[in-house]
């Protein structure tokens, strides 16, 4: 049987810095549990522009195309800020997605115990949150055409299109239903129904997938803002959420900082199964490439360290590797150990990025 094989991007910023931790993990499955991953690295975003003139060489998507799982860091940088639109760091990841086709963004929202002082709202509204967004990916005004910015007599118009054909609310409908019946059975699906055609289309066929396929998981409808604010105000109401890809980037965010950092989320993006059997997937953690606080030992790896566990559970079938490594995770944040994002009121140790890695491949050696 061949290694599993595992394409490394770190990008940009802070990219590098969480990657290096992950890869101390990558190796101690090799030493410790006998999986020897295949692992390559190549270049996205602005180092890529800087070497290559493109935020994503052809070869490295069609390295991407060719393994089991991408692991990607962060892309982007003030210094990329002026830079036409179609070569943005940012471009990079957009054609990875879209080239990959990897229309189911999987966003978990967890509270850590340890951290649940740590969000800006109530303890006891956070205390145990476990929620799932899945955020549709390849499609929606991120992808929608017409878009550009055109001149209409005296002025320019800027314009960008929200399109959802019902093939692909589709699968990503069954997507989320078949996540909630491996959680707590309920899905609830957010869009504008009320304002947009391509709400009501969404709200019509996730309706029907539901009906017809899943009878069993209890769906609701919300309209994403008044989402958003029943996110804030009671968090636990919600299971897994499925919207569009717009409103997902908003909610996911919104979500994110539910738990206090976003420094702590990871997230999977997956496609159709490939020939064998695994979904294409990329894997990355839900933050940014930080520049403010890149090269200085300050970035939280474990976003991105949570990210490989994802890779473990979904493309690897390794769902118990998997809960060791967040178990890991959970047990050095439970015995104080804080990056400089989570210093808050409470104390803890201060441990710089590297210091957090080693304490989490302890935690690995400790649970054997
Ligand atoms: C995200 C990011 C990206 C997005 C950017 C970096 C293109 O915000 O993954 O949520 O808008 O999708
Ligand atoms: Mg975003």
């Amino acid at each position: 049987m061949t290694n599993p094989s595992l394409l490394i991007l770190a990008g940009d910023g802070i990219g590098p810095e969480v990657m290096a931790e992950v890869r101390k993990i990558i190796d101690w499955y090799g030493a410790r549990r006998g999986v020897t991953f295949d692992v390559s690295e190549d270049l996205v975003g602005g180092c890529a522009y800087d070497k290559h003139g493109t935020p994503l060489h052809d070869d490295t998507m069609a390295k991407a195309q060719d393994v089991d799982a991408v692991l990607l860091g962060a892309v982007g940088g003030p210094k990329y800020d002026n830079l036409d639109f179609s070569v943005k760091p940012e471009r990079g990841l957009l054609r990875l997605r879209k080239e990959m086709d990897l229309y189911a963004n999987l966003r978990p929202a967890q509270c850590f115990d340890a951290l649940a002082d740590f969000s800006s709202l109530k303890k006891d509204v956070v205390a145990g949150l476990d929620i799932m967004i899945v955020r549709e990916l390849t499609s929606g005004v991120y992808f929608g055409e017409p878009r550009g910015i055109f001149k209409e007599g005296n002025e320019r118009v800027g314009i960008n299109t929200q399109r959802y054909t019902e093939s692909e609310i589709e699968r990503v409908a069954r997507s989320a239903f078949e996540l909630a019946r491996k959680r707590g059975n309920k899905l609830c699906s957010m869009e504008k129904a009320n304002v947009m055609e391509s709400g009501v289309l969404w709200r019509e066929v996730v309706q029907r997938i539901g009906d017809t396929e899943y009878p069993d998981v209890e769906l609701s409808h919300m309209y994403a803002d008044a989402g958003a604010m029943q996110l804030t105000r009671w968090p636990k109401q919600f299971d897994v959420i499925v919207t569009d890809n717009l409103f997902g980037d908003l909610l996911s965010d919104l979500a994110a900082m539910l738990t206090g950092s976003l420094g702590m989320l990871p997230s999977a993006s997956l496609g159709a199964p490939m020939a064998n059997g695994r979904p294409k997937a990329l894997y990355e953690p839900v933050h940014g490439s930080a520049p403010d606080i890149a090269g200085q030992g300050k970035a939280n790896p474990i976003a991105c360290v949570l990210s490989f566990a994802m890779a473990l559970r979904y493309s690897f079938d390794m769902g118990t590797e998997a809960d060791r490594l967040e178990k890991a995770v959970e047990e050095v944040l439970a015995d104080g150990l804080r990056t400089a994002d989570l210093m808050g009121p409470e104390g803890g140790a201060h441990v710089t990025t590297s210091q957090m890695g080693d304490a989490i491949v302890a935690a690995l050696n400790a649970s054997l």
